[in-house]
C-alpha cells in the first residue's frame, strides 16, 4: 500500500496501491472500499477476477438463508462488474500492465483506478475508473469508464448491468425476482429476501460515448438473477470510449418507502434514477464531495502537524472510515463489526460498537451517538427475551445484535479444533455477558457528556435499569466468601472461557447496578412521569430492595501479590509457556496453529485487552501503581489477537507515562488495516480499531476523559508531533481544542461557560482558555 502518492491539495490524503496483485484482491476491496452508511460497496475491479469478493450490503437488510443459520446483511446484487474486451481479448490487468494506480480519495470519497493495458497483439489502451457511494443523495452509486486507443484502432465491447447472481459464501438470501429494461436505458431489478421478505430496487443507467458520439442501441441481455447491456464500436487511434453509469439502490426497509405497495417504491426509485441521469456523474460527484468537506472534514476538524505524514493519513483514513461505516440515516440500524466492508461477521453489532467506536460519536457527533443508543433501546426487546430464555429477569443483551428485535445472532459453531478436527463450539452468545454493563456504560457516558436530558427520560434510564435487573438476577451466592459472583463467563479476553468471576465483567456489572441505584433515587425524588411509567413496567421498588442487597456484596477482584490483579478466578493458577514466537506474529491466530482454543484456557495467554479496557474506563477505581504493575504482567501474555487490543494499550501506556510505546502501540494499531499484512483486512474493515485510532488520538495523547460528569484534559503529545487540533462536543457546546509541545488552547464557541481539569487543576471559561502546559504539569 501507498500513502504518500498525494501532492498538494491532495497530500496525506490518497490511500492507494501501485501495483496489481491478482492473489492479493482483498486488502484494497476492504481498505478502500466506499460507503455512506446506508451501504457499503467494496471496492472490486470493474474487470472480474478469481478470488474477488464482490459486496454490496444495505445497512439493517437482515435475513436468514435457511433456518439453521442466523440472520445476516445479505450480499446484494453486484452493479460493479464489467466485462471488457479488446479486439475481442478479455481485459486482465494482472498481465501486461504498466503504470497501475488504485487511489482513495479519503478527502473526496473517490475511487480512481487508472493503468495502461496492452493486448496480446501488442495494441496499447489507457483505462481511467472512477467511482462513489454517494453521501449526498444515500442511494446512489456513480461509476465512470474511460478508454482510450492509444497506438492502433482497437475494437472495444463492455458489457455492464445489474448482477444478482452472488451471494454470501454461496449463502443465498435472495428470491429470483423481477427483472425489465424500459427504453433499451433503464435496467430495473427488483429482489427480495427469502425470510425477511425485504425488497430491494437497482436501477441502472448507462451513457455511453465513442469518440464523442452516443450509443444508445445496446445489446441487451437477461439471464437467470441477470441484466446486462452492452456496447461496443471501433475506437481508432487517440479516439476514446467513455461510459458512465448510474444505479440507485432502494429496499422496502427504506424509511421513506413506509406504507408504500412495491409498485410505488418502483415507480420512485426509478424517477429518482431519472433525476440522477439527467445531472450525470460529474455534478453528482460535486454535490458527494461537498457534503464530505462539509459534513465530515469541516465538522470534524482534526488534525496533526507530525514529522510523520503517516499520522494525520492514519487519522483521515479513520474519519473517512467511521462515516462510510455509520447507518446515521436510521435509528433502528447499529455499526456492524466489520463496517459493510466485508461478510465478517455477518453485518452483527458487538460490544465494539459501545467501547470502541461510539466515544468518538459522543464526543464529535452527538446526534448520531444517540441514534445508535436508540438501537439498543430498540434492542431491549431481544434483550428481554434472551433474558427471559436463560431464566434471568431484565435485559440481557445479545453478544451479536442483528435487527433490533432479534434478539442474539451469535453463531454456534466456528473454527476446526486442531485436536478433535471437529468445528469448535462459539460461546460467546451464551456466556459472554459484559455487554449488557457496556451499554448502559456507554448511555451514561453519552448522557455525562451530552447533557442529553430527553433523551434519558425517553430511552436511557430504561436501558441502565433494566440492565441492572439483568445482573441481580445473573449474581451467583457463594457462601464461603460471603459474596455475589459472577461465574462460567467469557470476559473481553476471548482466550478464557468458562472462568468465574472476570475481573472486567464483575466491576462492569456492579457500576451498572450502582448507576441504577443512584438513577432509582433521582427519579424517584423528582416523583416524575418518568419514574411512574419505569415503576410500573420494571417493578423498580423491588429492583431496589435486590440492588441494596447485593450492591456491597459483590465480589470485586483486588490487586494480590506484587499488585496484580487476578483477571478471573483461575488465570493467576494457569501455566505460563513462551510466547515470544506468537508476539512477533506477522498475521494473527497463529496460536490456533499450535493449540486449540481448549488448551488456550490452561495457558496464561489473552486474546485481548481485559483489565486494560477495566483500568482505561473505570480509570479512578485503581491507582497508577496497580495500573502499572497490571500491564507488565499481562501485556507480554496478551498476543493482541483482536483488533480491539492495540488502541487500548496505546492510552493506557500514554496514561502511564510511556510515550513513545503509546505511539508505537498507536501506529500499530493503524497498520491493522493500513499495515503491510496483505491479507487481514479480507474479511472487512476492523471498525473497533477504527474507533481506537480516533480514540488514541483525543483520549491518549490529547488526555480528554469525563471523569464524574467533568471534563478533564491531560494532553501529552507524541515528541515528534508538533501540533494536535480536534473539536469536541461537551455539554452541548463546540470546543476547538489546539494542542502544542507545550500549550493547550481551549476554544468555546458558544460563549457557555466550561469547567475543565487539566493536571490537577481547575479552570472555568467562556471564551478562550490558554494554559501553558509546562506550569500546568508543575515542570519548569
Ligand atoms: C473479539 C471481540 C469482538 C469481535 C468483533 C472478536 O474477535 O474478540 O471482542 O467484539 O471480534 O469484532
Amino acid at each position: 500500500m501507498k500513502y504518500d502518492l498525494g501532492t498538494g491539495e491532495e497530500k496525506n490524503w490518497i490511500v492507494a496501491e501501485s501495483s496489481f496483485s491478482s492473489s492479493l484482491l482483498g486488502k484494497a476491496e476492504a481498505v478502500m472500499s466506499l460507503g455512506n452508511g446506508y451501504m457499503g460497496l467494496r471496492s472490486a475491479a470493474e474487470e472480474p477476477y478469481v478470488g474477488e469478493v464482490r459486496n454490496l450490503f444495505v445497512a439493517g437488510t437482515f435475513n436468514k438463508s435457511d433456518a439453521q443459520e442466523v440472520s445476516e446483511l445479505p450480499n446484494a446484487a453486484d452493479v460493479t462488474r464489467m466485462n471488457i474486451f479488446i479486439d475481442g481479448e478479455r481485459l486482465d490487468a494482472s498481465v501486461r500492465t504498466e503504470d497501475y494506480v488504485r487511489a482513495l480519495n479519503l478527502k473526496t470519497a473517490e475511487l480512481i483506478r487508472s493503468f495502461i493495458w496492452t493486448t496480446s497483439a501488442g495494441k496499447q489502451v489507457a483505462l481511467k475508473f472512477r467511482r462513489f457511494v454517494s453521501l449526498d443523495n444515500l442511494h446512489v452509486i456513480a461509476m465512470k469508464m474511460e478508454l482510450e486507443a492509444l497506438s492502433d484502432n482497437v475494437d472495444v465491447s463492455v458489457e455492464s448491468g445489474v448482477n444478482a447472481q452472488v451471494s454470501n459464501s454461496g449463502a443465498q438470501h435472495f428470491f429470483e425476482g423481477e427483472k425489465r429494461i424500459y427504453d433499451k436505458k433503464y435496467v430495473e431489478m427488483v429482489t427480495r429476501t427469502v425470510e425477511s421478505k425485504i425488497d430491494f430496487m437497482f436501477h441502472t443507467v448507462h451513457h455511453v460515448t465513442l469518440a464523442g458520439v452516443e450509443l444508445n442501441q445496446p445489446f441487451m441481455r437477461m439471464d437467470r438473477r441477470l441484466i446486462m447491456l452492452s456496447y461496443q464500436g471501433t475506437l481508432m487511434k487517440g479516439q476514446k470510449f467513455s461510459l458512465e453509469k448510474l444505479t440507485t439502490v432502494h429496499t422496502s426497509r427504506d424509511k421513506e418507502f413506509k406504507g408504500m405497495t412495491l409498485q410505488e417504491m418502483r415507480d420512485c426509485a426509478l424517477s429518482s434514477l431519472k433525476q440522477c441521469a439527467a445531472e450525470g456523474y460529474e455534478k453528482l460527484f460535486a454535490r458527494h464531495a461537498r457534503a464530505w468537506e462539509q459534513r465530515v472534514w469541516k465538522l470534524y476538524q482534526l488534525n496533526i502537524e507530525s514529522q510523520d505524514d503517516f499520522d494525520i493519513l492514519a487519522a483521515r483514513f479513520a474519519l473517512y472510515h467511521l462515516t462510510a461505516m455509520t447507518p446515521a440515516h436510521d435509528e433502528r440500524m447499529g455499526i456492524a463489526a466489520k463496517g459493510l466492508s466485508g461478510e465478517g461477521y455477518q453485518g452483527h453489532s458487538f460490544w465494539d460498537t459501545e467501547m470502541f467506536i461510539l466515544p468518538f460519536f459522543i464526543y464529535s457527533n452527538p446526534e448520531v451517538a444517540r441514534s445508535l443508543l436508540i438501537y439498543r433501546y430498540l434492542g431491549l426487546e431481544g434483550a428481554r427475551k434472551k433474558a427471559r430464555s436463560n431464566g434471568y429477569e431484565g435485559a440481557m443483551y445479545p453478544w451479536e445484535a442483528a435487527w433490533p428485535s432479534d434478539g442474539e445472532m451469535a453463531q454456534e459453531w466456528g473454527r476446526v479444533d486442531i485436536v478433535t478436527g471437529k468445528q469448535t463450539k462459539i460461546w460467546t452468545g451464551f456466556i459472554e455477558q459484559h455487554i449488557t454493563a457496556d451499554v448502559a456504560f456507554a448511555v451514561w457516558q453519552y448522557y455525562m457528556v451530552t447533557a442529553d436530558q430527553a433523551f434519558m427520560d425517553d430511552y436511557g434510564y430504561e436501558i441502565i435499569l433494566d440492565t441492572a435487573r439483568f445482573w441481580t438476577s445473573r449474581l451467583e451466592w457463594d457462601e464461603v466468601s460471603g459474596q455475589y459472583c459472577i461465574n462460567d463467563v467469557i470476559g473481553p479476553d476471548e482466550y478464557k472461557e468458562h472462568v468465574d468471576n472476570n475481573a472486567f465483567t464483575n466491576y462492569f456489572a456492579h457500576f451498572n447496578i450502582q448507576l441504577a441505584m443512584e438513577y432509582y433515587s433521582n427519579l424517584k425524588e423528582s416523583d416524575s412521569d418518568v419514574f411512574h411509567r419505569l415503576n410500573e413496567l420494571l417493578d423498580l421498588e423491588h429492583a431496589m430492595e435486590a440492588w441494596m442487597k447485593c450492591i456491597d456484596k459483590i465480589y470485586l477482584p483486588q490487586p494480590g501479590e506484587g499488585l496484580v490483579i487476578p483477571q478471573d478466578d483461575t488465570y493467576l493458577t494457569k501455566r505460563i509457556i513462551d510466547l515470544t514466537k506468537y508476539k512477533n506474529q506477522t498475521h494473527v491466530n497463529t496460536i490456533f496453529e499450535d493449540y486449540s482454543l481448549e488448551q488456550l484456557s490452561d495457558i496464561q495467554v489473552s486474546k485481548q485487552t481485559d483489565l486494560m479496557i477495566l483500568f482505561y474506563w473505570l480509570e479512578d477505581r485503581f491507582t497508577n501503581d496497580v495500573k502499572i504493575a497490571n500491564y507488565n504482567y499481562y501485556e507480554p501474555k496478551t498476543i493482541h489477537d483482536s483488533s480491539l487490543s492495540l488502541s487500548t494499550h496505546a492510552i493506557l501506556a500514554n496514561d502511564l507515562g510511556d510515550r513513545s510505546l503509546a505511539y508505537r502501540l498507536f501506529r500499530q494499531a493503524c497498520e491493522i488495516d493500513l499495515g503491510p499484512e496483505m491479507k487481514s483486512s479480507d474479511l472487512g474493515m476492523h471498525t473497533a480499531s477504527i474507533g481506537g485510532i480516533w480514540q488514541v488520538i483525543v483520549m491518549g495523547f490529547a488526555g480528554i476523559r469525563m471523569l464524574h460528569g467533568e471534563l478533564r484534559i491531560n494532553p501529552e503529545l507524541p515528541e515528534h508531533w508538533n501540533k494536535l487540533e480536534f473539536m469536541i462536543n461537551w455539554q452541548g457546546q463546540r470546543l476547538e481544542l489546539e494542542i502544542t509541545a507545550d500549550q493547550l488552547v481551549v476554544k468555546a464557541t458558544e460563549q457557555v461557560p466550561v469547567k475543565l481539569d487539566v493536571y490537577g487543576k481547575e479552570y472555568c471559561f467562556d471564551d478562550v482558555l490558554t494554559v501553558s502546559l509546562t506550569e500546568a504539569r508543575g515542570e519548569d
